[in-house]
């Protein structure tokens, strides 16, 4: 069989033929005239250099090597069905918005990860939000966004959190602090200190409270500053100690130390998290794809979850099965 003579035409006419039965209905459908359609089966024939329909009945009806001949055809016009849905799908892409919310520890690794997103996707109007947890919380139940970077997801049925980053929590003083000098330290050693402390609604704040209320600890001199690049510079200045994610300190001069409490750093990740929907976005899809290469890239391997790779594949099943 000549392969070269073999064209999508021919194919296309020949699954119609099979499907109708028909010369006559197949033209129909096809918007050509018997003569053409029987001209098109006969051109095929001679390709395959087999027959391939027979008369059973009233019903033209496939021989084997017409069989085999629909069996490969229908995979090849699915095949292109296919491709077609896809490059609908990368011209919306291509076009398309794209917003991501992200907690503030997050507010460093969030703007590298979609600048290499925009370089991929250049026509995407692509929006940034970074607010603290319960801002970000608010913005999930309002469903404003495509996809959230969270390190303590609300618990919630409806969502898929799958951990891409793991985000170290610390505690932090200035180079000059007393305590900077010590070899090992115990956190109740610490609670008379000034801590500086993210507002309410903070997840870092949450992670340290949680950790406290396990210990049975209670700080005894604590000081709100709002902000983590704000804690940073009152940390330096030495008005107190802090607890802060390691990338704040890694984005930062290096101008604090972090001290070597037992049970430190407290382990939390950070978790790529998306709310069902009844149809999961390309966009969506795209940056899952994305960020399985690009974290480690930017991050490496250390910081970068073990199961990072499987992330498509778990947010591809997980909107199968409905739930995350
Ligand atoms: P946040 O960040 O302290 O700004 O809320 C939280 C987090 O990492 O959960």
């Amino acid at each position: 069989m000549d392969k070269r003579l073999l064209t999508l035409r021919l194919l296309q006419v020949y699954v119609e033929v099979v499907r109708q039965g028909a010369v006559g209905k197949a033209a129909e459908r096809l918007f050509l005239t018997q003569p053409a359609v029987s001209l098109q089966l006969r051109k095929l024939q001679e390709v395959v250099g087999q027959p391939l329909l027979e008369n059973r009945g009233r019903m033209l009806q496939p021989t084997a090597a017409g069989k085999e001949l629909l069996l490969s055809a229908e995979r090849v016009l699915a095949e292109l069905d296919d491709l077609s849905t896809r490059l609908s799908e990368v011209e919306g892409l291509a076009r398309g918005q794209f917003n991501l919310a992200v907690v503030t520890t997050a507010q460093y690794l969030a703007p590298q990860l979609l600048g290499g997103f925009a370089k991929r996707y250049p026509g995407l109007d692509i929006h940034l939000n970074i607010g603290n947890r319960q801002q970000v919380i608010t913005r999930l139940q309002e469903n404003r966004d495509h996809l959230y970077i969270f390190s303590q997801p609300p618990r919630q049925a409806d969502l898929f959190c799958f951990p891409i980053v793991h985000n170290p929590l610390v505690v932090v003083a200035s180079p000059q602090h007393p305590l900077a000098k010590q070899q090992a330290l115990d956190f109740s050693e610490l609670l008379q200190e000034r801590f500086l402390l993210r507002e309410a609604g903070s997840g870092t704040r949450l992670a340290l409270e949680t950790y406290l209320q396990e210990q049975g600890w209670m700080l005894t001199n604590s000081l709100q500053v709002e902000s983590n690049e704000a804690i940073r510079l009152s940390v330096g200045a030495g008005l107190g100690i802090a607890i802060l994610s390691r990338h704040t300190l890694e984005a930062s001069d290096h101008s604090l130390v972090e001290l070597p409490v037992r049970g430190f750093p407290l382990q939390q990740h950070w978790y790529l998290v998306w709310r069902h929907q009844p149809t999961l976005p390309r966009v969506v899809m795209a940056f899952a794809q994305f960020i399985e290469q690009a974290v480690p890239e930017l991050l490496g391997s250390a910081y970068a979850e073990a199961d990072l790779a499987q992330l498509s594949l778990a947010l591809t099943s997980a909107m199968k099965r409905g739930s995350g």
